[in-house]
C-alpha cells in the first residue's frame, strides 16, 4: 500500500494562515449544521509527563484520525510539546488515502479556532492579546496579523517574548495583566497556573432542594477550585421526606473573569442565597 505522507514543512507550505482560518470557520459551521461529525475525544493520560488525544472525525468524504501529544515539558529536553500524526481515509471505501504531520495541523487549526473565537465572541474591533510564544501561540500571532489585527503578546520567559515578539513584528506586553485587560485574550500555555486569576467572584448554581427553608448561609462550603460547585455541607439533613421543593441559587467561588450572566435559572428560583 503507498500512501503519501505530508510532512509539516509541506503542511504549511501548501495551506497558509488565511486558508486555514477559512478552512477552520467552515469546519465550525458545517459542525453546527450536522455535516460533520465528531466522536469524544480519548485522553490517554501519562501524567505527569504527559497524555496522548485520539481525535476522530468524519465528514466532507473523509474519515479521520488525530492521534497528538501534549508533554509540556518536552521543551526542556529539545523535544516539541505536540506531535503526532492524522490519518486521513476515504469515507466510501475506507481506504487510507494520506498520513499528515499533526502538530503542522494542529497549530493552524488552533489559531485559527482562537482567531475565528475572538471575532465571533469579542468586541469588533477590540483589542486583542495572546499569551503564551510557543508553536502554537505564534501561529496564534502569524493568525491574527494575517487577520489584520495586531495582538499584544507575553510569555512567562522574558528571552521567548523578546525574540517571539521580535520574529513576528509584534508588540510585547509590558506585563501579564496589560495582556489580560485586552478585550479578547488567547491563552496558549500549558496550562499549569491560572492565567486569569485576578478576580474571585461567585457564578450561581442552580439546585432544587426538598425543604420548607432555605439552607443556612453557614451550611455552604465554598470550594476555590475553578468551575467546581460547592456542596451543602447538609444537604442529607435537608430531604427529610414530606417537605415541599424549592429552588435556589447557591454561589459557588470560582477563578476567572465574570460572565455577563450567571445561572440561566436565577430568574425563577425561589431564593438567592
Ligand atoms: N486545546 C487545543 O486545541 C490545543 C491545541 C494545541 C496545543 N494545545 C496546548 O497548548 C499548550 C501550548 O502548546 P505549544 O505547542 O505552543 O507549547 P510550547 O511548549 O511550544 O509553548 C508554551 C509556551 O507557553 C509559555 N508559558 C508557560 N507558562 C506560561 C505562563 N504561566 N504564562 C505565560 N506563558 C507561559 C512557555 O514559556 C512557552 O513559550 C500545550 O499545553 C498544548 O497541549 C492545546
Amino acid at each position: 500500500m503507498l500512501v503519501p505522507v505530508f510532512s509539516g514543512t509541506a503542511v504549511r507550505e501548501a495551506v497558509p494562515p488565511l486558508e486555514a482560518y477559512d478552512a477552520v470557520r467552515d469546519g465550525f459551521v458545517r459542525h453546527a449544521r450536522g455535516e460533520w461529525t465528531m466522536q469524544p475525544k480519548v485522553y490517554v493520560a501519562n501524567y505527569p509527563a504527559g497524555d496522548f488525544r485520539a481525535m476522530p472525525a468524519l465528514g466532507g468524504g473523509h474519515a479521520l484520525l488525530k492521534w497528538v501529544t501534549s508533554f509540556p515539558g518536552n521543551p526542556a529536553r529539545g523535544l516539541p510539546t505536540v506531535t503526532g500524526l492524522v490519518l486521513l481515509s476515504n469515507a466510501e471505501t475506507g481506504e487510507l488515502e494520506a498520513v499528515l504531520d499533526a502538530a503542522a495541523v494542529t497549530a493552524l487549526r488552533t489559531a485559527a479556532a482562537g482567531v475565528v473565537a475572538a471575532e465571533a465572541l469579542g468586541r469588533a474591533g477590540g483589542s486583542t492579546a495572546v499569551i503564551g510564544l510557543g508553536v502554537n501561540g505564534a501561529e496564534t500571532v502569524r493568525m491574527f496579523r494575517a487577520r489584520g489585527a495586531e495582538p499584544l503578546v507575553w510569555d512567562v520567559d522574558p528571552e521567548r517574548l523578546t525574540a517571539s515578539a521580535q520574529e513576528l513584528g509584534a508588540r510585547p506586553a509590558e506585563s501579564l495583566e496589560q495582556a489580560l485587560a485586552a478585550d479578547s485574550v488567547v491563552t496558549v500555555t500549558p496550562g499549569r497556573e491560572i492565567l486569569f486569576c485576578l478576580y474571585r467572584w461567585f457564578r450561581f448554581a442552580h439546585h432544587r432542594l426538598i425543604s420548607p427553608a432555605p439552607p443556612a448561609r453557614s451550611s455552604l462550603r465554598l470550594d476555590s477550585r475553578p468551575s467546581l460547585v460547592a456542596p451543602v455541607a447538609s444537604l442529607p439533613a435537608l430531604l427529610s421526606p414530606g417537605r415541599g421543593r424549592n429552588d435556589y441559587c447557591i454561589p459557588y467561588e470560582v477563578c476567572g473573569t465574570p460572565p455577563r450572566r450567571s445561572c440561566p435559572d436565577l430568574a425563577r428560583c425561589n431564593r438567592l442565597l
